[in-house]
């Protein structure tokens, strides 16, 4: 439902999900922990139901409102993942907090280093990866070398820690 939304996001959550899956197995995570990062790899971008169309696939510029209701799609992520029992807590976590940084410089809330999880930054630093390796209507999808470069300087940047930029290598390359 949510990759069909846009054409450009098409397979992007399933993209996620199957890289987030690697790393739990990498970790070592049990079976279930491992499943529920796999489903918050899925439902991620949920709140991008809210969003609409026009403002998702827009191929000009986007103007400041716009950019500004783009940016609300994670907190509808957990908003809606929080109605639903068996969601709410960590896979609402996961997914909701995908466009946090550790720097703070995030949305939708600003959450911190000591406010992410190292499962709340693997769903956010793997987003990047995913979101840089495929087509987007005003660039063709990076390499895998040249996207680990930039998600190298985020971290020089302090926007993620080592600890996920390292899972990530294990499990991309
Ligand atoms: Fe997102």
């Amino acid at each position: 439902m949510i990759d069909n939304k846009s054409k450009f996001t098409h397979l992007h959550s399933q993209g996620l999900s199957e890289i987030v899956f690697e790393i739990a197995k990498i970790m070592g995570l049990d079976d279930e922990t491992s499943n529920k990062l796999k489903i918050a790899g899925y439902l991620h971008d949920l709140g991008k139901m809210v969003v609409p169309n026009e403002i998702l696939n827009k191929e000009g510029k986007l103007t400041k409102e716009e950019f500004y209701i783009i940016k609300s799609h994670p907190y509808y992520t957990k908003l809606i993942l929080d109605q639903i029992p068996v969601f709410k807590g960590e896979i609402s976590n996961w997914a909701g907090n995908h466009h946090e940084r550790v720097d703070r410089s995030g949305y939708p809330e600003k959450l911190g280093k000591d406010e992410l999880s190292l499962l709340d930054r693997v769903v956010g630093i793997c987003d990047v990866y995913q979101s840089l390796i495929e087509d987007r209507p005003y660039r063709k999808g990076l390499g895998q070398k040249e996207a680990l470069n930039i998600i190298s300087d985020m971290v020089k940047n302090g926007l993620f820690l080592k600890e996920e930029f390292e899972l990530l290598k294990r499990a991309v390359v």
